[in-house]
């Protein structure tokens, strides 16, 4: 039984890494639709609070069922149990306090909501599965350049991603729902500071992992993220005329 989940993981991972792929592709042609993006008249919508709250949830409930009701033996491991933690602490703020913070926030058409709230329950199967049974790390892992290097790039990405949403939050008074131009922060160089402290961090969390299944995750982020930012970024030089010029869409000096 356990070569054959351990095969099964190698082969979800893959398949994420080709659903990333088709999802660039396909946002490319028909663009992400939520958030400032979503038509007025589509009938069935869920209010952004529940729908972010829910559809990260199985992000954070899968981990603590697998590793509460399955064997999870070698989470006793220091490598593995930081890098189980470092998912968790991130769908934590995601899940239970970021949809709490919202402000005016455009409800999440029912599809997308559907497909973010599958992807997290398959995504969180995944990576805690790997990491609580089958993950195998040298007893010094946690010293290695990768770990530490992709440790810190986890920590400062996240970090960035939380700052970031907190400016863009703050572009609105309660009670408003319209778009400014963001200031402060990595906004001075990027249009999507946000996108980019996210992407940042789970390239961090694949490098520290070194695993097939935390690059698929890192590599799923990316795809996703890149389209989205180059439509904000196409959005805001059509809507503002003072948008400043200089600034790339994700990545700062480069892209
Ligand atoms: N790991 C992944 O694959 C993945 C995928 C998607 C998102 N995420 C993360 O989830 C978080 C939210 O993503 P998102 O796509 O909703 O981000 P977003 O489009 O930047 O919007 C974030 C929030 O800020 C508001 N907002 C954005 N720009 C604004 C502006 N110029 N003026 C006023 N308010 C503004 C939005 O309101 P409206 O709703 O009214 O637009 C929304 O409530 C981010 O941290 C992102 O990194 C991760």
């Amino acid at each position: 039984m356990e070569p054959a989940e351990r095969f099964l993981l190698d082969r979800l991972a893959y398949l994420q890494c080709a659903m990333s792929l088709l999802g660039f592709v396909l946002l490319r042609l028909w663009r992400s639709c939520y958030g400032r993006y979503v038509s007025p008249g589509s009938a069935f919508r869920v209010p952004a609070r529940a729908a972010w709250a829910l559809q990260e949830l199985p992000s954070l409930a899968v981990p603590l069922w697998v590793c509460t009701v399955t064997a999870a033996e070698r989470l006793h491991r220091a490598p593995n149990r930081i890098l189980l933690a470092m998912f968790l602490v991130h769908y934590a703020q995601r899940s239970l306090i970021f949809p709490f913070l919202i402000r005016g926030g455009k409800p999440m058409p029912l599809y997308t909501f559907a497909l973010a709230f599958m992807f997290c329950g398959y995504n969180g199967y995944l990576q805690s599965r790997y990491l609580s049974q089958y993950a195998v790390y040298a007893d010094d892992w946690v010293t290695d350049p990768r770990f530490l290097v992709g440790f810190c790039l986890w920590l400062i990405g996240m970090l960035v991603n939380i700052h970031s949403d907190h400016i863009l939050r703050n572009l609105r008074r309660p009670g408003e729902t319209g778009y400014k131009i963001p200031r402060g922060g990595l906004f001075e160089y990027v249009t999507a500071a946000n996108y980019f402290g996210e992407v940042v961090e789970w390239c961090g969390y694949g490098l520290a992992s070194w695993s097939v299944q935390g690059g698929a995750f890192a590599f799923f982020t990316a795809c996703i993220l890149f389209t989205r930012a180059q439509q904000h970024h196409q959005w805001y030089l059509e809507k503002f005329e003072d948008y400043p010029k200089f600034r790339k869409i994700i990545i700062p000096f480069l892209f």
